[in-house]
């Protein structure tokens, strides 16, 4: 018996003195009991998924905060924003979608591919990344050897099929697609393509998936290099142009799409490009970090953060070489070497004579 119906029981074990507590003539008091009763019944459901986390909860997915979130916690990423939440609204608010979503987020390292993961999940299930409905697959750690791709494929097939039956609206994150084994992926062709499921089948058609990679992020990399060069805006990029450039790329890369049915048969909706961040953005990330760790924020800190980071291209210094990756170590940095630098002029100060 599932924790919610053993509840149920519960309850009604719990008030069945009460309802035989009242004279039985007194047919207006059994009468509100037993309408308490079933109206606690059918409520029951709801105040257990308020407490804890339920597949069926549909209030879970908070999309005003996720456009927030997307809008004000990313740096310059304006196609991830508007596509991701395209793409999410589309698809949860479809009660019968026509196929599972599946997204890939392409782009440079540290540009916040895993960090806009993170801010979905926790957007649209109750306990984010922690969820029993979110799978965080990580290429090297799950799947390292080339040599054993029949076991993985058997491993992913099983727990895909077992998260999928168990709540349809599962979602999965495969982090280095671009390290994935060869063929891997092929095995996913069928929960992601257009199949109705049969009577009594598992239906995937709810499900997202979302595939993190590298692939293609040096020529998102020049194409955006090149439309700096022409002097025009950064938010005039088009997803359009992009598309393509990340084509190429999962095209000619040899990653975990390469030659994959899962391009050939077109079965990946979205093609999300993260550009390389910008100096500016990289002072946004410090002063999101600063903050987090409680520091006072500064323009004088943020210059200091963002000078302690390499930038290409080697003749221009636009882009972050490492993005926003390692910002809260640099944070820290900045921020000893500010008291330690205080605490030095403090002692100067306090050993001057008079
Ligand atoms: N566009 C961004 N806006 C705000 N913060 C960002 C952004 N990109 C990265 N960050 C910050 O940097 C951290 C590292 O980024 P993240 O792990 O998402 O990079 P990634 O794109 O997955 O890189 P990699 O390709 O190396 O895995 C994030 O946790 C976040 O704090
Ligand atoms: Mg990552």
């Amino acid at each position: 018996m599932e924790r919610k119906e053993r509840l149920v029981l519960l309850v009604i074990i719990l008030c069945a003195p009460q309802i035989h507590a009242p004279p039985i003539e007194d047919i207006a008091v059994v009468a509100s009991v037993g309408v308490a009763i079933i109206a606690g019944i059918v409520s029951l459901p709801n105040l257990y998924c308020h407490f804890t986390e339920c597949c069926e909860d549909k209030n879970s997915a908070d999309i005003a905060g996720l456009q927030t979130a997307l809008r004000w916690r990313v740096f310059g990423q304006h196609l991830v924003s508007e596509t991701v939440l395209k793409a999410l609204v589309g698809h949860l608010n479809d009660e019968a979608p026509n196929k599972a979503l599946a997204i890939s987020f392409n782009g440079w390292t540290g540009s916040g591919k895993n960090f806009v993961s993170k801010i979905i999940a926790e957007h649209i299930f109750k306990k984010g990344m922690k969820s029993n409905y979110v799978h965080l697959i990580i290429a090297t750690h799950h799947y390292p050897h080339q040599s054993d791709v029949e076991i993985y494929k058997r491993q992913l097939r099983d727990l895909v099929e077992r998260s999928v039956s168990k709540c349809p609206r599962s979602m999965f994150i495969f982090d280095e697609m671009d390290k994935m084994p060869l063929g891997l992926v092929d095995v996913l062709k069928p929960y992601l393509d257009y199949h109705p499921p049969g009577a009594g089948k598992i239906d995937f058609r709810q499900s997202i998936f979302i595939f993190l990679s590298n692939t293609g992020g040096d020529l998102i990399n020049a194409a955006v290099i090149k439309h700096w060069k022409d002097g025009k805006k950064r938010e005039d990029i088009k997803i359009k142009e992009m598309d393509e450039v990340i084509k190429q790329g999962e095209f000619d890369d040899k990653g975990g799409f390469w030659h994959s049915s899962l391009i050939e048969k077109h079965l990946i909706d979205y093609f999300i490009p993260f550009l390389p961040l910008e100096r500016s953005h990289i002072k946004l990330c410090a002063e999101a970090e600063l903050r987090r760790k409680g520091h006072p924020v500064s323009e004088l800190i943020f210059n200091k953060v963002a000078d302690e980071l390499s930038y290409f291209p080697k003749d221009l210094e636009v882009f972050s070489q490492s993005g926003c990756k390692k910002i809260s170590s640099k944070v820290d940095y900045v921020m000893g070497r500010m008291r330690t630098m205080e605490i030095s002029i403090f002692i100067a100060l306090s050993d001057r004579p008079g």
